[in-house]
């Protein structure tokens, strides 16, 4: 529970459990926040499956703003305690911190109670906002420098004023911050947030979110590093930021300088100075803006810098130059009836690439694209060279897409920054690698799967670097590289199995599992393996023992994760058989 006991109102019976806390966060200031216990991880960001939230906040003055609004899925509730708790007659300002439907979800349901509130929000996010909500609405652009004066609060005389920040793609293109100079409250939607669906209001216990406030950046602002640090220097000018207003999870005020050292840290070290794929992606289309941050997901693994571009927001000198300066560029399918707006980007783009870019095509499934073969040749016949193979949807987008997209941007990544590797591993002592060498391992195969049916996900590597941890519980580490496939299937909370290879009786599995697989690959094709057994994925049927294991932490190195894990479950077939183990001659590979 928060520090404040939070009021519930509307609790749904029926599955998908939702609720919604009204709650005061600062003086004049109040929440609306949708949790949304159950929601799926179908989303690339949900990884953890701690549901969300979608937070929406009254500020009272002399004008009153609201800012966001909440899922279409919460209409009824939240419409119900808007109407309850404020006069809709009396709200003067909407201001839109950018247009995704979780947050931006009723606004036509607000304009029908008020159809004389006027919207604020970025040039770009009005746009979008025409196409959504299909009425006229009064409306103001704002930009960095903008402000919105409130004026006094008549209780108290606080007196609420407004500064907007843009921070384009945080991780939309359309999204703007809001400082609240009455409260220094940050209004910053999306960014900073993370999927977490609790009562607590605040973020009183650091420990039990970073891991999803750190997957949440992963995902979503991972990929736009520029741009966090852009907007990081823009709120760095601000007097004092009490709390920050994120529209999902618990809102921050107990760790803000952790928080924000977090980003800084994170988006510093995405910066090299090798080069950046420019994973471009046309939003509100087909599938484009989730697929592509599952490419960006994937390249960000291997410490690639990537950029994603919104290739119709971005005006066209500007789209120009990304694409321009990019030693990979990404490329979707684009609608073969498209706008005049959207013909003019891809023109743009077109023009900008380079020879000798490395290059990547994959479909946005929206329907009517244009054939991704006729674009893969386009861009051949240009001189590209090819990232990975064209990638291809047959069906609606499910995990296993999503994991094959993840997978290519990984493939892509690593090929930004091969040379910086292989140079890494020549810079090394010639003695502390052989020295290095000597520690050795056992051998292993760690399995996982997730998700049922057409949204299994599966996993497998071969690994050496395993260690018992613990005796009570019985624990083990696994260091897992960071960009490694299985990587993903091995967050906090997930579930894998340690496979024990069998001295003399390994060679099968050991070459089955160092295959290169394509993305996506299924890799236990042509191999025995007893499902069901254990909950964390497949047990190999030539294995001499197996663990079946739940992630408990995760502690991060430069290259690798050490994933600790507790071991629920195991057997062995054959007791008096002995582990295969793995010698070494150098430090410098497994
Ligand atoms: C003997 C041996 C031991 C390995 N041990 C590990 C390990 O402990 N952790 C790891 O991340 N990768 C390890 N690897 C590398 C991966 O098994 C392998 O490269 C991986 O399956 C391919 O990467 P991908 O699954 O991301 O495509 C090992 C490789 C070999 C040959």
């Amino acid at each position: 529970m928060g520090t404040n006991s939070p009021t519930f109102i509307g609790k749904a019976a029926k599955s998908p459990k939702l609720s919604l806390q009204y709650e005061s966060i600062g003086e004049n200031t109040t929440t609306i926040r949708s949790l949304d216990w159950e929601r799926s991880r179908f989303d690339i960001e949900f990884g953890l499956r701690n549901g969300t939230t979608y937070n929406s906040f009254i500020i009272q003055a002399e004008k009153t703003a609201l800012i966001d609004s909440s899922h279409l899925k919460f209409k009824d509730i939240w419409l119900k305690i808007l109407k309850n708790k404020v006069d809709p007659q009396s709200i003067d300002y909407l201001i839109v911190s950018h247009t995704e439907p979780d947050h931006s979800g009723l606004i036509s349901e607000i304009l029908e109670l008020n159809n004389n509130i006027e919207i604020y929000g970025s040039k770009v996010a009005l746009q979008f906002l025409e196409n959504q909500i299909h009425r006229p609405f009064k409306s103001t652009a704002i930009k960095t420098g903008n402000e919105l004066d409130l004026g006094k609060n008549l209780k108290n005389g606080i007196h609420h004023k407004l500064q907007f920040i843009s921070a384009p793609n945080l991780h939309w293109p359309d999204t703007i911050f809001s400082y609240d100079h009455g409260t220094n409250i940050l209004y910053t939607c999306d960014a900073f947030g993370l999927h977490y669906c609790t009562d607590e209001l605040f973020d009183l216990n650091p420990e039990v979110i970073s891991s999803d406030f750190r997957y949440y950046y992963d995902c979503l602002m991972g990929p736009n590093a520029r741009s966090v640090l852009q907007a990081l220097k823009r709120i760095q000018s601000l007097p004092k930021i009490q709390t920050i207003a994120v529209g999902h999870g618990p809102l921050l005020r107990d760790n803000i300088e952790l928080w924000l050292n977090n980003y800084h840290q994170w988006s510093s070290q995405r910066k090299t100075t090798d080069g950046y794929a420019a994973i471009c992606y046309i939003s509100q289309y087909g599938f484009c803006d989730r697929l592509s941050q599952a490419i960006a997901l994937g390249a960000n693994k291997a410490e690639a810098e990537v950029q994603l571009v919104d290739i119709r927001a971005s005006d066209s000198q500007e789209l120009s130059a990304l694409i321009g300066e990019a030693k990979a560029v990404v490329i979707p399918t684009w609608p073969s009836q498209a706008d005049a707006e959207t013909q003019s980007a891809i023109g743009t783009l077109l023009a900008a690439l380079k020879q000798k870019q490395w290059v990547g095509v994959y479909e946005s499934f929206g329907k009517n694209d244009e054939p991704i073969d006729v674009i893969a040749n386009q861009l051949r016949g240009l001189g590209q060279k090819e990232a990975f193979s064209p990638l291809r949807i047959k069906k609606t987008p499910d995990a296993n897409t999503f994991q094959q997209f993840e997978e290519a941007g990984t493939d892509l990544g690593q090929l930004l920054n091969r040379k910086k590797n292989i140079a890494t591993i020549k810079s090394f002592d010639g003695d502390l690698v052989k020295a290095l060498g000597r520690i050795s391992g056992g051998l292993y195969v760690v399995t996982a799967s997730q998700g049922h049916d057409q949204d299994k996900r599966r996993g497998a590597m071969i690994a050496s670097w395993v260690s018992q941890a613990s005796f009570k519980p019985p624990g083990l580490t696994v260091a897992v590289a960071k960009d490694r496939a299985i990587e993903s299937l091995m967050k906090v909370g997930d579930r894998f199995v340690l496979n024990v290879l069998e001295e003399n009786n390994y060679q099968k599995l050991f070459r089955q599992f160092l295959k290169r697989f394509p993305p996506g690959a299924n890799r236990f094709e042509g191999i025995s393996i007893i499902e069901n057994v254990a909950q964390g994925g497949p047990v190999l049927s030539d294995a001499l023992a197996y663990l079946d294991c739940l992630v408990k932490q995760r502690l991060e190195t430069t290259d690798h994760w050490i994933i600790y894990a507790v071991v629920e479950h195991g057997n062995i077939s054959n007791s008096e058989a002995k582990t295969a183990v793995h010698h070494r001659k150098v430090g410098t590979s497994y």
